[in-house]
């Protein structure tokens, strides 16, 4: 099967070169993923709604609706880890409500309170995550009448994993899909705007969900193509720049806060730490990609290991729950972000977390991606490099020297406030008043929808 796989992915990478690094990648990282997250068999621990209703001065935006779907469109989705399939990488996604297992082996990188906070959570996790979070979330309605956004829990990710990395037909992959809008398309909120006050969660890539027409493209559902999806909210962890429909939402990172303590207690702890690099890179090398950036970057950083600390992947299993990871971050001023399998990349959030100045070579990696999360003057907290001139040249060492104390002081400060808006607090009815990414992000869906009914009722308009 693998081998298939790999067959498809080289037909892919001839007509689409550029496609072809990133699936390739993916597939390394999945396969990763896959053999450190054997996890026992999980249950989807998502509760009806026990929170008293909020408070209408707390909703000002509106409320949600949640539908109830036909469980083949999440849970039964989740699919089961006694299963021995190798590419059941969803196993590691769905234990502990999309958290995942304590990371116990922070035990010494973490101070001991803050251990609980520690899971490891799969990248892949949001689609469970904001369905728990949503069923509980303060300003969820059970009128659909009263409802300003309509919220459809299709685990969208984990129906189009499953098909990922072996040979399907168009048709086994677009299933889901197809019968979702079905079902969505019949009920009556959806007729009143055909989609434009419906938002969902995509657990993976936006790139993931557009396959192009060509039967030989076999990556991906064509979920995004759909007619019906045009006008549909995606949350996504990688937007498509220009596509106004698609949000960029945080890649979901193993700290969880469950309590407005925490935060505070973790804020002080990264601001602290002695940090005895200048910079690191946490990564792997693709040898099979010519000029690869990240190749570049890990040879780059070995030669000058007085101030560049690495953890390469390639040796250092860095999913499997390893602390190495944040032990490099915790400990380098800043942190280089080259693009990863795709132009984004989980290790932002890791590194931003963790207090380190994030490093950046590409703008799309987070400038254009995550404007409701990270503050809108990318000099404020993050350092941007083009990697073309660090080929040509430029020194990654003198530039990131080149920092006073007190500016990369200023810069890290940015990256501390930025800490609560990044990550996914624990309790499903979210912390006490920090707002945390998940409330940023229902919040900002709300106002958008409201503010568009606004528009359409001044003007005479349908939304
Ligand atoms: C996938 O399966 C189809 C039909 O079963 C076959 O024609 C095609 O060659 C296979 N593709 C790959 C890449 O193995
Ligand atoms: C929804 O789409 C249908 C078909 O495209 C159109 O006839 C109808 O007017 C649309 N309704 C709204 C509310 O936009
Ligand atoms: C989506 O919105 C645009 C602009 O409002 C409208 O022209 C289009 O018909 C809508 N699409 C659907 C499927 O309703
Ligand atoms: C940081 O280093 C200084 C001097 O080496 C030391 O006194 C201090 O305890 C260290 N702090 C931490 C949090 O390790
Ligand atoms: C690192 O050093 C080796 C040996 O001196 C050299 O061949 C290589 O080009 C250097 N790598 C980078 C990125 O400068
Ligand atoms: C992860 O892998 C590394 C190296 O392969 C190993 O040393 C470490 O014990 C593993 N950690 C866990 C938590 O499995
Ligand atoms: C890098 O160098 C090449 C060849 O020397 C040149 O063509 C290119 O314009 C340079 N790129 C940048 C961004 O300076």
């Amino acid at each position: 099967m693998i081998k298939t796989a790999f067959n498809s992915v080289h037909a892919h990478v001839i007509l689409y070169p550029r496609l072809s690094i990133f699936i390739t990648v993916l597939l390394f990282i999945q396969l990763l993923v896959l053999f450190i997250s054997r996890v026992p068999p999980v249950s989807l621990p998502i509760r009806p709604s026990t929170q008293t209703p909020a408070a209408p001065s707390e909703c000002g935006s509106g409320r949600v609706y949640v539908y109830e779907l036909p469980t083949m469109f999440n849970e039964d989705l989740v699919g089961s880890c006694d299963d021995l399939d190798p590419w059941h990488w969803q196993c590691g996604v769905a234990s502990n409500g999309g958290y995942g297992r304590s990371a116990a082996e922070y035990a010494g990188t973490v101070p001991e309170s803050l251990l609980p906070a520690w899971y490891r959570t799969n990248q892949f996790s949001s689609e469970i995550i904001y369905h728990n979070r949503m069923l509980n979330y303060k300003c969820r309605t059970m009128e659909a009448e009263s409802a300003t956004a309509f919220y459809i829990p299709f685990y969208a990710g984990l129906a189009v994993g499953k098909y990922l990395f072996s040979n399907h037909t168009a048709e086994e992959r677009d299933w889901h899909c197809e019968m979702l809008l079905k079902w969505v398309h019949e009920q009556p909120y959806w007729k009143r705007s055909n989609g434009s006050d419906h938002f969902i969660v995509l657990g993976r890539i936006t790139w993931d969900f557009r396959r192009l027409t060509d039967p030989e493209k076999l990556w991906g559902s064509s979920f995004l193509n759909m007619p019906l999806m045009q006008n549909v909210t995606r949350l996504t962890i990688e937007r498509a720049p220009g596509d106004y429909y698609d949000v960029g939402v945080p890649y979901p990172i193993g700290f969880h806060p469950h309590s407005d303590n925490d935060v505070s207690q973790w804020q002080s702890f990264v601001r602290t730490r002695n940090r005895t690099s200048l910079y690191s890179f946490v990564g792997a090398s693709r040898g099979d990609t010519k000029n690869d950036f990240r190749g570049f970057l890990l040879s780059h950083c070995r030669n000058e290991s007085d101030t560049c600390r690495v953890v390469d992947c390639a040796v250092t299993q860095c999913s499997n729950g390893s602390s190495a990871i944040l032990e490099a971050q915790l400990a380098s001023e800043f942190c280089l972000q080259p693009r990863g399998d795709s132009f984004t990349r989980r290790s932002v959030f890791d590194c931003m977390v963790a207090g380190s100045v994030p490093v950046f070579f590409w703008k799309r990696t987070a400038y254009d991606q995550y404007e409701w999360f990270l503050p809108v003057e990318p000099e404020s907290y993050s350092v941007f490099i083009d990697y073309s001139d660090v080929l040509n040249g430029t020194s990654i060492w003198g530039v990131l020297g080149g920092y006073s104390k007190e500016e990369v002081r200023r810069m890290r400060e940015r990256v501390i406030d930025c800490i609560p808006r990044i990550v996914y607090a624990k309790p499903s009815a979210g912390l006490e008043n920090i707002r945390d990414a998940f409330d940023i992000a229902v919040d900002g869906v709300l106002r958008r929808f409201k503010e568009r009914r606004q528009i359409a009722d001044e003007n005479g308009l349908q939304l």
